[in-house]
């Protein structure tokens, strides 16, 4: 049997105050929408139906590969997966459901969610949590018996419903037909004027069917984000989720509250994180590392025993034992390789960097290859740009530059080249010669004797 998922993501989420969809403020890095979408398909579920409706452009392009299913007008979250009727036709078995704004469910929990629904054989399972605070969440009514009876929307609730703790979390699982059959027979009676799906429950309840409840062992998981305050908090609560599934694994983190993972990256073992370091997406980095503090790296690749302080690397890989920073700015297309060191104030730019070098501090390298054993000396600058092109600077193996250096690109030095300090050099430099390219120094003897 298939399962599918619907996930609801029409709203406009005015309780944001943003001109961006709700559904595409970020959570650790991601649009919360595609965290849903990572773990329900994570769970195993590929037939996955996407309702849109404000900004829906922008959310397909930030959730490619679902089925979208358009709700022009917001009616409500019963009217949304109404939605899905026509597409959904051929579909069969159970079908969760689940919103775009409740982003810290893990694959886990929706596949014991879907375990729980087929074994107690019911008709819908409602997914709830006990809440310290229950303030905006549709509370659970039970019988005296125990059994879900109906959900009752915050802003219908009487006083006495509203001390109840049990929420809806909004996710549910239901039978296929039964769902499209109820959703025919909800009305939008209500203090919003909404077609609400967790109506269905009480209707199929009414109706004699079994409907289940699963309490999530974490409620955490249930935190939904409808205002600015709720995303912090569902960002606090991910990131945490983040730090401890890379300490449990072995990576030292100083401060976890002050250390920002995304989802999907990678940290070897022994590595030690060092506060206020931002390890951003498509990072990996290898084991016994220092890292930070004060970095930020994204899609950066470290190998192992990579030293960095207070630097930012963006697409760059590093290679094994070299040390970064403090305060490097390591820009796209950047390959560095092993035991080298980049040193402080030093800026490189789609170049790369062979095993053995050093650009110690206060260097521009652009558009540069620069060979092994090479030093590049202090305030030495590629210039790759020409006011209308970029030029490449091409340094061979075992060169040294002296300090306070100009390479004008396009320019060669070949292998064992060595510059004389203060050189401006624009024309290529032969193998194990020294260039020297400045005026001649001129005394002008007793010159500073003047009288008066
Ligand atoms: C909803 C539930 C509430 C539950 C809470 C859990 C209803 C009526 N209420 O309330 O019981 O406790 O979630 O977080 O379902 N959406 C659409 N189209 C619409 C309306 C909403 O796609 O016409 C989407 C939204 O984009 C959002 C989700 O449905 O992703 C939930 O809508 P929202 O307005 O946030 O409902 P809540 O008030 O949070
Ligand atoms: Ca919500």
């Amino acid at each position: 049997m298939v399962t599918s998922a619907i996930i609801l993501a029409a709203g406009q989420g005015q309780r944001m105050k943003s001109e961006l969809p709700k559904p595409l403020h970020k959570v650790c890095g991601v649009p919360m929408v595609k965290l849903v979408v990572d773990s329900v398909r994570a769970a195993g579920i590929d037939q996955i139906y996407l309702v849109i409706g404000h900004g829906g452009e922008q959310v397909k392009e930030a959730v490619p590969g679902v089925n979208y299913v358009v709700q022009a007008e917001q009616l409500g979250t019963g009217h949304a997966v109404d939605q899905c009727r026509e597409m959904m036709a051929s579909v069969d078995g159970p079908v969760l459901v689940t919103c775009g704004d409740t982003p810290l469910f893990t694959a886990e929990t929706f596949r014991n969610i879907l375990a729980f629904h087929q074994d107690q054989g019911a008709a819908a399972t409602v997914v709830t949590a006990e809440a310290a605070d229950p303030t905006g969440y549709g509370r659970v009514i039970r019988t005296a018996a125990g059994n879900v009876e109906q959900i009752v929307e915050d802003k219908d609730a009487s006083q006495a419903h509203k001390q109840v703790k049990e929420i809806n979390t909004g996710t549910y699982c239901f039978d296929f037909k039964l769902l499209f059959q109820y959703l025919g027979e909800i009305t939008p009676d209500n203090s919003q004027g909404e077609y609400y799906l967790p109506d269905v429950i009480a209707a199929l309840v009414r109706d004699g069917r079994t409907v289940a409840a699963y309490c999530l062992p974490d409620p955490e998981e249930a935190m939904g984000v409808n205002d600015r305050v709720q995303l912090a908090w569902a960002d606090q609560a991910l990131r945490r989720r983040i730090c401890r599934r890379h300490m449990l694994n072995g990576v030292t983190i100083i401060n976890p509250e002050q250390t920002y993972i995304e989802p999907d990256c990678e940290i070897g073992r022994d590595t030690i994180i060092y506060p206020n370091t931002y390890i951003q997406k498509g990072t990996i980095i290898g084991a016994n590392c220092l890292v930070g503090p004060n970095v930020r790296l994204e899609g950066a690749v470290l190998e192992d025993q990579v030293t960095i302080e207070q630097s930012v690397v963006l697409e760059g890989r590093i290679g094994s034992r070299t040390t970064v920073g403090p305060f490097a700015y390591i820009r796209p297309g950047t390959v560095i390789g092993t035991h080298c060191r980049i040193g402080d104030f030093v800026e490189i730019k789609n170049s790369q960097i062979a095993d053995e070098s050093k650009v110690p501090h206060l260097t521009y390298v652009g558009d540069a290859v620069v060979g092994s054993h090479v030093n590049i000396g202090c305030g030495t600058i590629t210039c790759n740009y020409d006011g209308k092109k970029k030029h490449q600077t091409i340094i061979e193996d075992n060169c040294f530059i002296g300090s306070n250096v100009n390479l004008v690109a396009p320019v060669r030095l070949h292998k064992g080249a060595f510059i004389a300090a203060g050189s401006t050099v624009t024309e290529d430099v032969p193998e194990y010669s020294l260039a020297i390219a400045r005026a001649r120094q001129v005394n002008k003897e007793g010159w500073n004797k003047r009288e008066g």
